[in-house]
């Protein structure tokens, strides 16, 4: 039976209690962690969001009534004790910051009961995903979860204050709108008052706050909620919040002197020094040196480019891919020389899903011979030539990828990380920091048949760039930027386009008819007619941030309530049917109903 609190005032969180407080009185609350009952003495764990307390119930202290409370309090039950703060009669437990100390309970009342939890609530559970997503709310009384939204909480108000220092206006925008491409599909909502017309939620708020711009605000900020709806990772939600910021009259330099302090100032919050300024790399020596746009430098194995070297050998899957354009690449697993066959082949498969036609494969062993797939095909010249350019030594294992560049990058920068992992190489405890600019400014998509702007169609081509927008579209570079960290992209922006003649020279090469640019994006045009400052801006994933901050696997151990791979709440079941009158009202037919079976990985 539950009992009222009325009269009582909690006097301090349970892990606030230090020795200075013995010999004090106080009042805590909280949920009982675990009771032991040891005959006449009863031994409770209080938890609350601060941590735990032990208390301490004996009838000579609390009297009859008291201990029989106290001698039912199972876990989770909620409960607020009076007592003396004592130094501990028994051993100290150096796992606890009020290891030292207990509270000898005088007074007890039991505010709620609880059934037996489905799992237990404890540091690092080893419980389900999917039972711990539909418990969330039991999920999140974790200390690791509560540790998680706590920092979550703090980095907000810490970018608040800094982007507030600097002269950045907090200003909301609009949740329903008109669609903005990001690239990713757009969650629709319809409107019953425009039978057969939708709103978008927002991907980004980018148009909106190139608007703010064009209206005089200077400098925008706002830790905005954007939704997506693109296949989820560990790194991806359909939706998720941005630090999303936008500066009139500001270049690359500007933008990045801004946010490397305030990225300096959110992470000293974890204890993380960062040394200013980040280093900076192009797209080309990134996807180079790394096969990827988003490096992760924390370790070398850096890819080679061996092209030269192979392109006339006698291995036909070398020279073909030269010959069609491509290239011959190849990273160094150094000291992996000795890797059985059997996991080789799991190297070449795990290639093989980014694309890969192959794996070519050549250890260097102890004795200077080579075990290799391709050998027999080369002359001894050729190979020592090969291994050397790539630094091989007796015991290290090379491999190659023959393709088209993209494919050679994808797959090597792919398979880099995955032996990075296999080598534990990967320290959570080292934070390297990059920006990554000069992005390609359009990608040529093969399936849609032409190109598509790589971050969004608002972003500024490179001026030396911009004559060869009609005639080699494929090779202008944009000022766009993105700042990684540890091989995550954490955020990206760009210099905005503000000049209308060059946003319609974009539209045109992304193959936009000029009413269907008008249609979508007229009021960014019009805008631009009525005098726009050069602006630009940036967005940072808030969820990815924190995610690296607390050393978490995936944005969902950051969020208070994440959705799972199919993009559903395990706890409310959302998204769920609605009824049909709600339907009707919104003139829509749900024609087909197909029982959405995946689940969740
Ligand atoms: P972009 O699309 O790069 O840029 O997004 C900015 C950052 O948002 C994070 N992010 C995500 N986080 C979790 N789940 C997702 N599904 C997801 N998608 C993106 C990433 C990413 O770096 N308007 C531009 C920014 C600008 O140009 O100012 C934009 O949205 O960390
Ligand atoms: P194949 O000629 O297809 O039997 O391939 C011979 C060796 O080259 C095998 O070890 C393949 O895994 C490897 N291989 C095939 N295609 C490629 C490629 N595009 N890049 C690198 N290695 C490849």
């Amino acid at each position: 039976m539950a009992e009222s609190m009325r009269g009582l005032k909690r006097t301090c969180l349970c892990a606030e209690l230090t020795t200075e407080h013995i010999g004090q009185t106080v009042t805590v609350m909280g949920w009982v962690q675990k009771s032991r009952n040891k005959g006449g003495i009863v031994f409770v764990d209080l938890r609350d969001r601060s941590g735990i307390i032990q208390l301490i119930f004996e009838e000579s202290n609390i009297g009859s009534e008291g201990f029989e409370k106290a001698a039912k309090l199972r876990s989770e039950f909620v409960v607020a004790v009076t007592g003396e703060v004592t130094k501990r009669s028994g051993a100290v437990n150096e796992n606890l910051a009020t290891g030292e100390i207990e509270v000898v309970a005088r007074d007890i009342r039991i505010l709620s009961e609880s059934e037996t939890p489905p799992f237990p609530i404890e540091e690092n559970s080893k419980t389900k995903d999917d039972l711990r997503l539909k418990y969330r709310y039991l999920d999140l009384r974790r200390p690791d979860l509560q540790r998680n939204l706590i920092l979550r909480s703090k980095v907000a108000m810490e970018v608040r204050e800094f982007l507030s220092e600097e002269g950045f206006l907090e200003i909301e925008t609009p949740m329903l709108i008109k669609s903005t491409p990001e690239g990713a599909r757009d969650y629709i909502v319809p409107s019953r008052v425009h039978p057969g017309s939708f709103y978008a939620l927002p991907q980004s708020p980018q148009l909106l706050k190139q608007l703010l711009m064009c209206s005089g605000f200077d400098r925008y900020f706002q830790i905005a909620r954007c939704f997506r709806d693109e296949d989820l990772r560990a790194d991806r939600q359909p939706e998720f919040t941005q630090i999303d910021m936008e500066l009139s009259f500001a270049d690359m330099d500007d933008v990045i002197d801004v946010n490397e302090r305030l990225l300096k100032k959110i992470f000293k919050l974890v204890d993380v020094d960062i040394s200013l300024p980040i280093p900076r790399m192009s797209w080309q020596e990134a996807m180079d040196r790394f096969g990827s746009d988003r490096p992760d430098t924390r370790f070398g194995m850096e890819l080679k480019d061996v092209t030269e070297i192979v392109k006339d050998c006698g291995f036909g899957v070398f020279t073909g891919a030269v010959e069609n354009g491509g290239s011959v690449r190849g990273i160094n697993a150094k000291g992996q020389g000795a890797m059985p066959r059997k996991k080789i082949d799991k190297l070449v498969d795990f290639a093989k899903d980014f694309g890969a036609k192959g794996l070519a494969y050549l250890c260097v062993n102890e004795d200077g011979t080579y075990k290799s797939s391709f050998a027999k095909f080369m002359t001894e010249e050729e190979l020592s030539k090969l291994v050397a350019a790539m630094d091989g030594e007796p015991g290290d294992l090379l491999l190659f990828a023959a393709d088209k560049n993209k494919v050679v990058w994808d797959v090597l920068g792919n398979l880099r990380l995955e032996l990075a992992r296999q080598m534990e190489l990967l320290d959570k405890n080292v934070y390297n920091f990059l920006w990554v600019t000069d992005f390609p400014l359009l990608e040529y998509n093969e399936d849609l048949g032409r190109y598509q702007a790589t971050h969004h169609p608002f972003t500024m081509p490179l001026e030396e760039d911009l004559p060869y927008l009609e005639s080699e579209p494929g090779r202008v570079r944009s000022q766009a930027y993105d700042i990684v960290l540890n091989g995550t992209e954490l955020g990206g922006g760009s210099i905005r386009i503000h000049q209308n003649d060059v946003q319609e020279r974009i539209f045109k090469a992304l193959g936009f008819a000029e009413e269907d640019a008008k249609e979508q994006f007229g009021f960014l045009l019009n805008a631009f007619q009525y005098g726009v400052p050069p602006h630009a801006g940036l967005a940072y994933g808030l969820d990815r941030v924190i995610m690296l901050m607390a050393k978490a696997d995936s944005i969902r151990e950051v969020i208070a309530f994440p959705k799972v791979k199919d993009a559903s709440c395990l706890m409310t079941e959302a998204p769920s049917a609605v009824d049909a009158g709600q339907l009707a009202e919104l003139g829509i037919e749900v024609t087909e109903q197909e029982e959405n079976g995946q689940e969740e990985g």
